[in-house]
């Protein structure tokens, strides 16, 4: 029987688990055999018990945990001494975030895993239900209004009392992707006023009918932004000054901002400038979620609340899904599930087909190399 390993997140201020008791038992099922590290799931409420009952052999050590892992399952890249645990020809599936974290894939490629990173899964129906980006940003798109809305001195609903009425708050969103679209409901729900923006002309209809108003530049290469794949395309310096004035307008009279621009393999495009900021009233908040990947927002620093000169707040929270750790370790630890049924051959055999287009689109290192076109040269 194929063993699955899983270890306690290491990365600091990771919180989440890469697999659940939910998981763990129907892993079991599909004919895996599973070893949980101690504490694994502590930060996510699931308990030691809990995946013992569940058909999980629990182990104390990080060596005793991985020396049988056929299979690392991981919410980050693993740390160095958990490569060092692994036999060669060791599998993993991690979000690996492959694009900046180079080191990790040259150790990985030397101690001859063979690792999966899942932003590579490819976004077909086949593979949505392991879509850990859509899993994860979804939540983070919830996450990053509530934290707007607690670091604001204000109400999001509009209030009539006695005392007088208090006026609905005022949200925009830049970049209406995955945690966009989350962002626009969960301000709407809290009865905020939402407008939002994006490059990707799909965007307007999806906008709407969450009952936001869109707002951006229409011109011709706006009608052109998306790529085949779905995502954005980098703009051109006329299209950003264009959209820059647009916006100039509209950011000076919001109360929260939350953006998510992301342009896969690019640093995040800057969306909001210091002068924006400043043209805002105090006590603003500006919640960015590109902060890991360069931040859409000049000011904005990893980690920590920027205020600045006016008064506005600028949240850089790194990790919003692990603020929700619970849920987001619940679905992630699907995802994986799904992702680690393709390895599996009809008898139950660990055997994954390397043809397979989703295995092939997430497979970053292989028989001691860094294997995935967009990586290598
Ligand atoms: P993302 O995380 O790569 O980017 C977030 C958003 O920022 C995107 O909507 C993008 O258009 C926008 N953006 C980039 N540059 C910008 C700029 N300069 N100004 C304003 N906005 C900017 O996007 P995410 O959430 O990963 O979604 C990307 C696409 O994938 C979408 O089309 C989405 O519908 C699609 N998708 C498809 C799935 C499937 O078919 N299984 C699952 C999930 C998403």
């Amino acid at each position: 029987m194929a063993v699955i390993a899983v270890t306690k997140e290491r990365r600091a201020g990771e919180t989440r688990v890469a697999a659940t008791p939910e998981t763990v038992k129907k892993l079991i099922a599909a004919g895996w055999s599973v070893v949980v590290e101690a504490g694994a799931g502590t930060d996510s409420a699931c308990l030691d018990a809990d995946y013992a009952a569940a058909g999980a052999t629990v182990e104390k050590t990080l060596k005793a945990t991985l020396a049988k892992a056929d299979l690392l399952f991981k919410v980050r890249a693993p740390e160095a001494e958990e490569i060092a645990g692994l036999k060669s020809g060791a599998m993993l599936a991690a979000t690996l975030n492959p694009y900046q974290d180079k080191t990790t894939l040259e150790a990985l490629a030397k101690a001859g895993v063979s690792a999966f990173a899942m932003e590579f899964v490819p976004r077909i129906t086949r593979a949505q239900v392991m879509d850990v980006l859509s899993s994860q940003a979804n939540l983070g798109g919830y996450r990053a209004v509530i934290e707007g809305a607690e670091a604001f001195g204000k109400a999001l609903p509009m209030m009539m009392t006695a005392a007088g009425t208090i006026a609905a708050a005022k949200v925009f969103i830049m970049g209406v992707g995955v945690a966009g679209l989350q962002a626009i409901a969960t301000a709407r729900r809290l009865g905020a006023v939402v407008t939002a923006t994006d490059v990707r002309p799909a965007t307007k209809e999806q906008v709407e009918s969450l009952g936001a108003k869109f707002l951006a530049v229409e011109d011709e290469e706006f009608k052109n932004a998306q790529t085949a794949g779905g995502y954005a395309k980098e703009m051109s310096a006329e299209y950003q000054a264009k959209q820059a004035e647009l916006v100039s307008g509209h950011i000076a009279k919001q109360d929260i901002v939350i953006t998510t621009a992301l342009i896969p393999g690019r640093p995040a495009p800057r969306l909001v400038t210091a002068a924006q900021v400043a043209s805002m009233k105090a006590g603003s908040v500006i919640v960015d979620l590109a902060v890991e990947q360069g931040g859409n927002v000049e000011g904005a620093k990893l980690g920590e609340t920027a205020i600045s000169a006016n008064g506005v707040k600028i949240l850089g929270i790194s990790n919003l899904p692990g603020r929700i750790a619970t849920d987001a370790s619940a679905l992630y630890a699907r995802n994986l599930m799904a992702f680690a049924g393709l390895l599996l051959d009809k008898e139950g055999a660990l055997n994954p087909d390397y043809e397979d287009e989703i295995l092939k689109a997430a497979l970053v290192t292989k028989g001691g190399a860094v294997v995935h076109p967009q990586l290598v040269g």
